[in-house]
């Protein structure tokens, strides 16, 4: 969703921002503007469309300023055009500022300060922000930015730069994705870390409420009552080439590319020992949920401790959940989504302990849990999540072994070696690539694809339909395969495509037959199956990909690469923007 980027220094700030900006576009925009500081003016430039279009624009402009605010928007009030695009100033141009979030009371706002003299020209909620701004301005922006956020509701990253203010940069935050870095006279802010990579390694987060004033000299937090607190930073262990994509056509094949280096890490931890807890809550959406389903599955089978996974949007309705001695596992790639935020949070104010397992240091989820996970994928940066996914499924399997160990749980001798090997089980599933291209290019205008599994199996069918879904926009249902003739079987025709994966012995004979009722329908065949099930396959499917030779439990980690590719490929048969699909953001900060 919308992406802030400022900048103040000695560089060229527009030539900054449009970098930055075009870093975050893979977070999903459709209209980016950026606002310059230049001897004693704002000079505002923003368009709808993409990057390059601002990038032409401001060619026409010329402008030299060093500080300045830029923003990337996906539009929730009022479409994506040029008056709604950000920055939005006051009606005298002398404050701008961009904003990322939602602010709730923007309707009553508008009419206080519509009541108050102040013109609109935009359908926005930011506009509000930014006349409240002006309206409360006694020449101190700071204190300005402080008052406004005690008339505002909903969540923010707001950066702002006044016409009267050469020498600073001014932002806020609540709720929303802020990060702060500097570098020799340079100062700049972020709404994720890979845009400031360029710059620095060392990043600071704001926490709830608190504002920050960028100087060429330096940075100030001060915390919501104003004061001024010393600032922390952390080290980014990722550098600048991990956010590109390198010889790679699209993020998404790099990063399904990566999953055998980022099988090879375990999490790292803030806290060494998670103690066992009776009973696991996990949230997540998407994806994320994804591996919640699978987590689930392996803190029951290796700890024995009941787990239950939760779509995060849908948690607030749960009411009669346990909490005592819960372990609330909350699971977010970036960690900024706001369902799974406004979920942890309910979930704590019930009592839960909340354990955060994100991909991304300092995110706000990570902030608020009293132990946090992260796992080692690297900027991830297609909005379709890949290596996000296989990383949290193996974080949630060291943790399900992790209790099940303190609980005197035995394991398999071989289990750890088992793990050392995950890593070439991902390669050499990653090799089935073109005989993937092969299969799914001829069939990549076909209207409809069913993907089926039974239990840990049938989390992967559902994994490859939301990935086939994002990116081939082909529309593709998930079915466990024994619920098939209670309903879907109805959508069965003549060589639709039913795909089966086959990796957990005790299913396999099941979703076999099952795969066969499909075939008797006329539907076409596919099966991904474990090498000792391969001779079964070929009788119940006209396809059969083999997967590497591996064990049950480990199999749902790696039977997915291949499906990812899958997906990949008939998107790029079908001419489409694999990276940023349409409608979709990559980090939904808004419930
Ligand atoms: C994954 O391919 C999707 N883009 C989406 O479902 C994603 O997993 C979901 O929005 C959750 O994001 P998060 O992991 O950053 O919380």
């Amino acid at each position: 969703m919308c992406g802030i980027m400022g900048y103040i220094g000695s560089g060229n700030a527009q030539d900054i921002l449009l970098k930055g900006l075009e870093t975050l576009s893979y977070r999903g925009y459709d209209s980016a503007g950026i606002a310059i500081q230049q001897e004693g003016a704002l000079h505002v430039v923003k368009t709808r469309g993409q990057i390059d279009d601002l990038r032409k624009k401001c060619a026409a402009s010329q402008l030299s300023g060093t500080l300045g605010i830029g923003h990337t928007r996906w539009a929730t009030h009022g479409e994506a055009n040029d008056l709604n695009a950000h920055p939005h100033t006051d009606g005298r141009g002398r404050i701008a500022i961009v904003h990322n979030g939602i602010i709730e009371n923007h309707l009553q706002l508008r009419n206080m300060l519509t009541e108050r003299g102040y013109t609109f020209v935009s359908d926005t909620d930011t506009e509000c922000a930014a006349h409240l701004l002006h309206f409360l301005y006694d020449g101190d922006l700071l204190r300005s930015l402080l008052l406004t956020a005690r008339y505002l509701t909903g969540s923010y990253a707001i950066a702002a730069v006044c016409a009267d203010d050469p020498s600073a940069l001014y932002c806020i935050r609540s709720g929303s994705p802020l990060v702060l870095g500097t570098c020799s006279g340079e100062a700049f802010l972020s709404s994720d870390i890979p845009a400031l990579l360029p710059y620095t390694r060392d990043v600071t987060v704001p926490e709830d409420g608190e504002t920050a004033v960028l100087r060429r000299t330096g940075i100030q937090i001060y915390n919501a009552k104003g004061r001024p607190r010393k600032s922390t930073s952390f080290h980014v262990s990722w550098d600048v080439q991990s956010a590109e994509k390198g010889d790679y056509p699209h993020y998404m094949l790099k990063e399904i590319h990566q999953q055998p280096q980022v099988l090879a890490s375990p999490p790292v931890t803030s806290h060494k020992t998670l103690n066992s807890p009776q009973q696991a809550l996990l949230l997540g959406c998407g994806t994320a949920y994804h591996a919640c389903l699978l987590g689930a599955y392996y803190i029951e089978r290796l700890s024995g401790i009941p787990a239950h996974p939760e779509i995060a949007s849908e948690y607030a309705s749960r009411i009669a959940f346990p909490y005592k001695n819960c372990a609330c596992i909350a699971v977010s790639q970036s960690g900024e989504t706001a369902d799974t935020l406004s979920a942890a949070h309910t979930a704590v104010n019930r009592g839960a302990n909340l354990i955060a397992l994100t991909n991304t240091l300092g995110s706000s989820l990570s902030r608020m849990a009293s132990a946090a996970l992260v796992t080692p994928a690297g900027p991830e940066l297609a909005v379709a999540s890949t290596k996000a996914y296989t990383s949290q499924a193996l974080a949630l399997l060291h943790l399900a072994r992790s209790w099940g160990a303190q609980l005197g749980k035995e394991e398999d001798p071989l289990f750890e070696e088992h793990l050392q090997h995950l890593p070439a089980w991902a390669n050499e599933a990653l090799k089935t690539e073109k005989l993937l291209k092969a299969y799914i290019d001829p069939r990549a205008d076909k209207p409809l694809f069913f993907f089926i599994g039974r239990g840990a199996d049938a989390v992967t069918a559902k994994e490859a339909a939301l990935k086939f879904k994002e990116i081939t926009y082909i529309p593709s249902e998930a079915y466990p395969a024994g619920e098939l003739k209670h309903g879907a079987i109805a959508l069965i025709h003549p060589g639709m495509p039913v795909i089966a994966v086959c990796t957990q012995p005790q299913w396999v004979h099941k979703t076999l037959i099952n795969l066969s009722e499909c075939r008797a329908r006329g539907a076409e065949c596919v099966c991904f199956c474990l090498p000792h099930m391969e001779k079964e396959a070929r009788e119940a499917a006209d396809f059969v990909f083999t997967l590497p030779d591996m064990p049950p439990l480990l199999a749902p980690i790696i039977s997915i690469i291949p499906l990812q590719l899958l997906a990949y490929y008939a998107a790029c048969k079908r001419g489409l923007n694999v990276d940023k699909p349409r409608n979709l953001a990559k980090s939904v900060t808004v419930e």
